[in-house]
């Protein structure tokens, strides 16, 4: 697919047909994602997959209660390792690069997924300390989203963007 089209078909999608991902295409996915950028080729980023009901029940209950994640075949809990993005660039690695680079790996699987015929939605509003007691953690994994991964059951409609104008300057445009 032409890229402008991929990066304009990817949607949020909150309802899942029971299917389940194929094992290679799963593993597909994400290996896709670790080409991401990241500052000093750090990696930073840790993926965990969960499959099992009751897991995801309580990362659904994790996640503010947003029920619609149980029906996702696959729930992504993405990490940052807090001690890998410090030890090359401190606070600012643990607090600012390793967000962005996980960042860029979520929506390099997102489009990837697209590509490849999967549904996904990026979860962000989760209590972290729950989500670590679930998973067990260890205190230098933070988890920063929740990717849940399917096979579409909707077709929702784009969201409105906000205007180019609104959101673009050209240096001509700074008075
Ligand atoms: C950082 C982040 C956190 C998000 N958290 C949630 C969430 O907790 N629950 C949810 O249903 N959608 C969540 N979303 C999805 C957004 O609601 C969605 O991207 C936005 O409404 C635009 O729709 P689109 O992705 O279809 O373009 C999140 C997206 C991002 C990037």
């Amino acid at each position: 697919m032409d890229f402008k089209d991929l990066a304009k078909k990817r949607r949020s999608v909150r309802s899942f047909k029971e299917d389940l991902l194929p094992r290679d295409l799963l593993r597909d996915l994400l290996e896709t994602a670790l080409n991401a950028p990241s500052a000093g080729n750090v990696q930073p980023w840790k993926f965990t997959v969960i499959q099992s009901s009751h897991i995801k029940e309580k990362l659904a209950a994790a996640a503010l209660n947003q029920r619609w994640i149980l029906e996702a075949p696959v729930v992504v809990v993405v990490q940052i390792d807090l001690e890998r993005a410090f030890k090359t660039y401190g606070q600012r690695g643990s607090s600012l690069y390793a967000i962005q680079d996980t960042a860029a790996a979520i929506q390099t699987l997102l489009l990837y997924a697209t590509d490849k015929g999967v549904a996904s939605c990026w979860v962000g509003a989760f209590v972290e300390k729950e989500v670590s007691k679930i998973l067990s953690l260890s205190s230098h994994l933070r988890p920063v989203a929740l990717i849940s991964l399917g096979y579409a059951a909707e077709a929702p409609p784009p969201p409105p963007r906000r205007s180019s104008e609104d959101v673009i300057d050209f240096e001509e445009d700074i008075t």
